[in-house]
């Protein structure tokens, strides 16, 4: 095809290729989520559902983008990583980062009527989204260590907060008592005056969520005599468990190993 004279404004776009050898990740964010789970009348401090739909959205991109090799999610956002070695789209920062916010929020949007078959749909759902690269897995591990701890701080806080608030505080008066209390402060609070067990919350509220491949044991069907047939088969899997220690990666390996 013959060049037309205005061929060269494609000169002006920037080339945005990602460094080769790092890690991706793909943080994306609710956008105003604040004022969004006011308007679906999210429960707080967690709501179920809208946690269980975003884990939903989570396990639907890793099924579709098999470049995606893990997955942390809290609260509206959830972090994407991408291999070291990935070549989707030429490493081009914008189309991974536009592709992952777009089809993330168009599964939220189809996947709404699912976790809230009572609930319309009254704004919008939208993400922000960045791209962050890291040159080891070891500093990705860092990467959802940080993210998981600040969903521990941020769940510990708001479980004291909200009970507090629900059993008579004004918001100001809440915020105030809780100044300058630690982590075991804060567990105390709960089991002497609401009689709450933090370690006995859901796992999902407490630990996020965590999507990845995984080998699991599936009964394919029953012989002649009744006996099932099993297979492992590699499957997409959502789990609620600790990412800050080594043992889950050091039974995981292969999540992060680089090539
Ligand atoms: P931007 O991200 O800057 O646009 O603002 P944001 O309002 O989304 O705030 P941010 O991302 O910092 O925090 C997420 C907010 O979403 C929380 O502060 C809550 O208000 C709300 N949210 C997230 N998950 C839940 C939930 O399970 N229940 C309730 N009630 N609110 C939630
Ligand atoms: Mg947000």
């Amino acid at each position: 095809m013959a060049n037309s004279k205005y061929e060269y404004v494609k000169k002006f776009e920037a080339d945005d290729r990602l460094p080769p050898c790092n890690w991706i990740v793909v943080r994306i964010d609710g956008c105003h989520f604040h004022r969004f789970s006011a308007d679906h009348e999210f429960e707080k401090p967690n709501d179920k559902n809208a946690l269980n739909l975003m884990n939903s959205c989570a396990v639907s991109m890793l099924e579709h983008f098999p470049d995606i090799v893990f997955a942390y999610g809290v609260s509206d956002e959830y972090s994407f990583v991408l291999k070291e070695t990935t070549q989707f789209y030429q490493r081009r920062a914008s189309k991974i980062l536009s592709l992952s916010v777009s089809y993330f929020t168009s599964l939220y949007v189809m996947k709404w009527k699912e976790f809230f078959p009572n609930k319309e749909l009254k704004a919008p759902p939208s993400f922000d989204g960045r791209v962050i690269c890291y040159p080891r897995g070891k500093i990705i591990q860092d990467y959802l260590a940080w993210r998981q701890v600040d969903c521990h701080i941020n769940n510990q806080y708001n479980t004291c907060f909200w009970n507090l608030v629900n059993s008579g505080k004004t918001e100001r008066e809440a915020q105030e008592f809780l100044k300058g209390t630690q982590s075991k402060d804060k567990n105390e609070l709960l089991f002497q005056q609401f009689g709450i067990n933090y370690n006995e919350l859901p796992a999902m509220f407490r630990k996020g969520s965590c999507v990845y491949r995984d080998k699991v044991e599936e009964t394919v069907k029953q012989d002649k005599g009744g006996n099932s047939i099993k297979r492992t088969r590699n499957k997409v899997v959502l789990a609620h468990i600790d990412i800050v220690g080594p043992k889950f990666w050091s039974e995981h390996q292969y999540i992060l190993e680089e090539e």
